[in-house]
């Protein structure tokens, strides 16, 4: 029989256990001892990245690949690794979206940004190094057994990551940013599920793919990452509008300061905040099937919402 005085684990638990196991696991894929059919890793490479992965960071990609996986009984290292896959792809695109040549930020995570750091050179190179490195633990047989598995995770993490996802998305934040013209609320949404949405709804069918879920669980699993994706950015902008840079760990004003296109210029911080809470209203919904055992997912989805940092 079950223990129903045990405490039932919470959001904020399992958050910090995988923000733990993912700590350690990108602590061991980015040692300096090089892998078979690599010649050398530089040190001051392995150093930027490091700077640029293992700086914190919520971990909410990787919580949602392991916590979806866990919903089907999927659990160890190599979920643990798809989960790392995904957070090695996001941490790539900071040390990027951080650039001169983009938001130009001097602080990431509390910390100075991988080009302040280093240099800009070398934050080009642990980009593109990390975002490789993602693709080589996601295809390595260490994260699934079936070669049809892992396939299916990295073209997942392609499509999500590269021109029709992030980067298309980068692309059009950057070019929103220099156009006079205000952007409609289907733009903004289109860019934001893009640059931002894509790689969080990816990582809940990560955790699906790997767990073998079946195709209608998956495609509700889909619906889920996909507004809690579009919320997760809206409550970003929202942040950077009323938050402080001690809470954040990243300057604020940035977005105003940059003209970006957000939803706080088009349709103004209420009805923004409005939009935030209603997304990650139907991202619950969309879990309604699974009941009580996506209770941790569910969670997440309010913290979205509400999150300070
Ligand atoms: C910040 O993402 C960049 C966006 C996509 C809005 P997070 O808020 O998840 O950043 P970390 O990983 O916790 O630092
Ligand atoms: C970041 O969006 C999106 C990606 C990194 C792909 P922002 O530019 O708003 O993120 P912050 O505010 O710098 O973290
Ligand atoms: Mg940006
Ligand atoms: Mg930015
Ligand atoms: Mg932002």
């Amino acid at each position: 029989m079950s223990d129903t005085s045990a405490p039932q684990t919470t959001f904020e638990t399992r958050l910090q256990a995988v923000a733990r196991d993912v700590a350690a696991m990108l602590d061991e894929l980015l040692a300096e001892t090089s892998l078979p059919g690599e010649i050398a890793r530089p040190q001051r490479l392995v150093a930027a990245m490091r700077h640029g992965a293992l700086n914190g960071g919520k971990r909410l990609r990787p919580f949602l690949t392991a916590e979806t996986a866990r919903l089907f009984g999927a659990e160890g290292r190599g979920v643990l690794r798809a989960a790392c896959a995904v957070e090695l792809v996001h941490c790539y695109s900071l040390v990027h979206d951080d650039l001169p040549a983009m938001d130009d930020d001097d602080l990431r995570r509390g910390q100075p940004t991988v080009h302040r750091a280093f240099d800009e050179a070398t934050a080009i190179l642990a980009g593109d190094s990390l975002l490789t490195l993602a693709f080589d633990v996601m295809a390595d047989e260490a994260t699934h057994a079936d070669p049809r598995v892992r396939a299916a995770l990295v073209l997942g993490l392609a499509r999500a990551s590269g021109l029709g996802g992030m980067a298309g998305g980068q692309m059009l934040d950057l070019a929103a940013e220099a156009s006079m013209t205000p952007h409609t609320v289907d733009e903004i949404t289109r860019l934001q599920a893009m640059k931002t949405g894509a790689l969080l709804r990816f990582a809940v069918e990560a955790g699906a793919i790997i767990a073998g879920a079946a195709p209608d669980q998956t495609a509700k699993l889909i619906a889920y990452g996909e507004a809690l994706g579009a919320a997760f950015q809206v409550a970003d902008d929202i942040l950077d509008a009323e938050s402080s840079e001690e809470a954040l760990g990243k300057k604020v004003g940035k977005d105003a300061g940059r003209n970006k296109a957000t939803l706080i210029n088009a349709i103004g911080i209420d009805a923004a905040k409005a939009r935030r809470d209603d997304l990650a209203a139907q991202a619950q919904q969309a879990l309604a099937g699974f009941g009580e055992a996506a209770h941790i997912l569910a969670e997440a989805a309010r913290f979205t919402a509400a999150r300070r940092n």
